[in-house]
């Protein structure tokens, strides 16, 4: 089976692109051909470069609409090749037309145990509910924020005297081993839910 040509799209650091760039080697049923960020500050460009591929911004310009960046955005996506996206860490909201555009073709990673704490600050809230565990979930990207099906999810507990940082940081060593395992499946063609540990 061929690869499926996947583009990574980032707003930060890039920590889960990189986690999927390690994963996607020979045998791997993705290849990325493209990380694409909205942020020319973004870290994960340069680390991006580095693992040899290619990696561009897309700013929104100001004075724009979203339409014209998104347009931009997918004008780039068209170019490479891109039959896949992954969002990882990308900071914008998409529209329901771009959405659709990419309708099962496009994962998402969010740092909570969805439908639990969809949007931001969720590392917070969950402390702020009282939740006893956390974790993170890959879903298909849909119109509505953070709601698209579920591909997969991990676990971790929420310990007594968690901060939203060493929340975060237990929550993201687990997103570096589940965004990949689900990748690995979906990109198969199966999009039976990868549940960890
Ligand atoms: C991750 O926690 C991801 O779930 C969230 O943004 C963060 C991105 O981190 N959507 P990184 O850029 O992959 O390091």
């Amino acid at each position: 089976m061929k690869p499926r040509s996947t583009a990574i799209l980032i707003s930060g650091t890039g920590s889960n692109m990189t986690a999927l760039l390690e994963a996607m080697g020979e045998g791997f049923p993705a290849r990325p051909v493209l990380v694409l960020s909205d942020n020319a500050e973004a870290p994960g460009l340069a680390r991006a470069r580095a693992a040899g591929v290619s990696a561009v911004t897309v700013a929104h310009s100001t004075g724009k609409t979203r339409a014209d960046h998104e347009a931009r955005i997918q004008a780039v996506l068209d170019n490479a090749g891109a039959d896949l996206v992954c969002l990882a860490g990308f900071m914008r909201l998409l529209s329901p037309g771009f959405v659709a555009r990419w309708q099962g073709r496009m994962l998402n990673i969010h740092p909570s145990l969805l439908p639990l704490h969809p949007g931001l600050d969720t590392h917070a809230r969950v402390l702020a509910a009282g939740d006893e565990e956390s974790g993170c979930t890959v879903h298909e990207v849909t119109a509505e924020l953070d709601a698209g099906p579920v591909l997969g999810q991990a676990r971790v507990p929420v310990l007594p005297d968690d901060s939203p940082q060493t929340l975060a940081a237990r929550v993201l060593a687990m997103e570096h081993i589940l965004y990949p395992a689900v990748l690995e499946r979906f990109a198969r063609g199966d999009k039976t839910p990868v549940f960890l540990p």
